[in-house]
């Protein structure tokens, strides 16, 4: 089985960025756990982070006929993206959102997600443990 693992706008900056409500783990680190935990499950993991929403909207779109299921974390494009959830629904794979905070405790504009509604799993405010979840709950679905 192949996942692919998406994150977007400033998730690279983790571990500088507001460690209060992101902890003090680095981009690289959560990758890190992710391959390991992927290895145990026997499942490949590609990522992928981006800055740009086209380019996370593309790449969903290659996971078309390369990968089974995906993992996204959309982070400021959750609030805003119609053309991800799109993307998501276009490829039909399964998908699970993860945000590392709790996006339901904070301002009230980030209690929408529409990518969100193209996802059948949802981990918020787990951390990153939320992204091992996502992984293990699919590969046991769908592995
Ligand atoms: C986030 C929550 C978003 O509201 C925010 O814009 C992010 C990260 C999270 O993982 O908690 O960048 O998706």
């Amino acid at each position: 089985m192949k996942i692919l693992v998406l994150n977007g706008p400033n998730l690279n900056m983790l571990g500088i960025r507001e460690p209060a409500i992101y902890g003090s783990g680095t981009y690289d680190s959560l990758c890190g756990m992710i391959l390991r935990r992927a290895d145990e499950l026997h499942v490949e993991v590609a990522f992928f982070q981006s800055n740009s929403e086209g380019d996370l909207v593309t790449r969903i779109q290659q996971a078309y006929g390369r990968e089974d299921a995906i993992i996204i974390n959309p982070a400021a494009y959750t609030h805003t993206s119609i053309a991800i959830l799109d993307a998501l629904k276009a490829v039909g794979l399964p998908a699970a959102e993860v945000h590392i905070s709790d996006v339901n405790q904070r301002e009230p504009f980030r209690r929408i997600s529409y990518a969100g509604m193209a996802c059948e799993l949802h981990y918020i405010g787990m951390g990153f443990d939320g992204y091992l979840r996502a992984l293990e709950d699919l590969a046991a679905k769908y592995g």
